[in-house]
């Protein structure tokens, strides 16, 4: 279950990567925009700013994110429903997905699939965290490895859910796109605030999500202390705050034109 309150704790540090990613979308007028794993709809609500003629609709498999973002009372029409099963309709001109393929097994043959049948000339943009060697992470594998959590959480933790910019960028040159594809690592500087380490706050918000769904109450507080105990040897406090690391990576592709249309 995904909980909007504790996702935004960081949401300045958060959105930065979406302005980012949209600063490469060239689209004016889009028809229909479609913001895919839109979470709380927060920065929905910017793309509905930015494009004030088109549809925007935002769409999430978290009935807790859609109800936060269906309070915003925004010109977006947000909805439950899977990317998985999601397809292009003909005038969905540009396509997001913000920090949200990192938890779909299967999203290359997604991309490429969405590639073909987004109209030409259309936007595909997305972006996900390539962090997953960082100390973070691999805090998180080891002490999810250890003989107490071996069982319960097998299975859960991926060791590399996404792919290289390159390996992005020939999967949709292969589909037919021109792709503008880099990465970005951005040193996040958050301040201690309570008992927590900060970095643990952090991946309460999404990393840690799975791992807490899948433990008791005894075995979670025990598990996210051992992590915090952890994270604080590898990201040690200076002057009342961490430096935390952290690398994103971006796409976007345009579609090119289709074959039957350029006989
Ligand atoms: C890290 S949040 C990102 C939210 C938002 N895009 C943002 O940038 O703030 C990931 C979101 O992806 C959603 N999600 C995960 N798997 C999904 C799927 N298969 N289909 C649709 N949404 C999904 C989650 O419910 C969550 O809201």
């Amino acid at each position: 279950m995904w909980d909007p309150s504790t996702y935004l704790r960081y949401s300045d540090e958060r959105s930065r990567p979406f302005h980012d990613l949209l600063a490469r979308v060239g689209a004016e007028r889009p028809r229909a925009v479609v913001d895919l794993g839109c979470g709380p709809g927060t920065l929905t609500v910017g793309l509905a700013e930015r494009w004030p003629g088109s549809r925007i609709t935002g769409l999430d498999s978290s009935p807790e994110m859609i109800g936060r973002a269906a309070a915003l009372a925004a010109p977006v029409t947000f909805a439950v429903g899977d990317a998985r099963d999601w397809r292009p309709a003909p005038d969905v001109d540009v396509l997001v997905a913000n920090a949200v393929l990192q938890w779909v097994p299967g999203h290359r043959e997604l991309l490429t699939r969405w590639a073909v049948e987004l109209p030409p000339d259309a936007w595909l943009a997305f972006q996900v965290p390539g962090n997953f060697a960082a100390p973070s992470h691999r805090a998180l594998r080891e002490v999810a490895g250890r003989d107490r959590w071996r069982q319960p959480l097998a299975g859960l933790l991926r060791e590399a859910p996404v792919g290289e910019p390159v390996d992005y960028a020939t999967l949709l040159t292969g589909a037919g796109c021109a792709v503008d594809a880099w990465e970005t690592t951005y040193v996040h500087l958050l301040p201690v605030a309570g008992a927590d380490h900060p970095v643990l706050t952090w991946m309460e918000g999404t990393a840690l999500r799975p791992v807490r769904a899948a433990l008791d109450a005894a075995g979670w507080a025990d598990f996210r202390a051992e992590l915090g105990a952890r994270l604080a040897e590898a990201y040690p406090v200076r002057q009342g705050q961490v430096c935390f690391p952290f690398r994103r990576i971006f796409v976007v592709a345009r579609t090119g034109a289709r074959a039957e249309e350029n006989p």
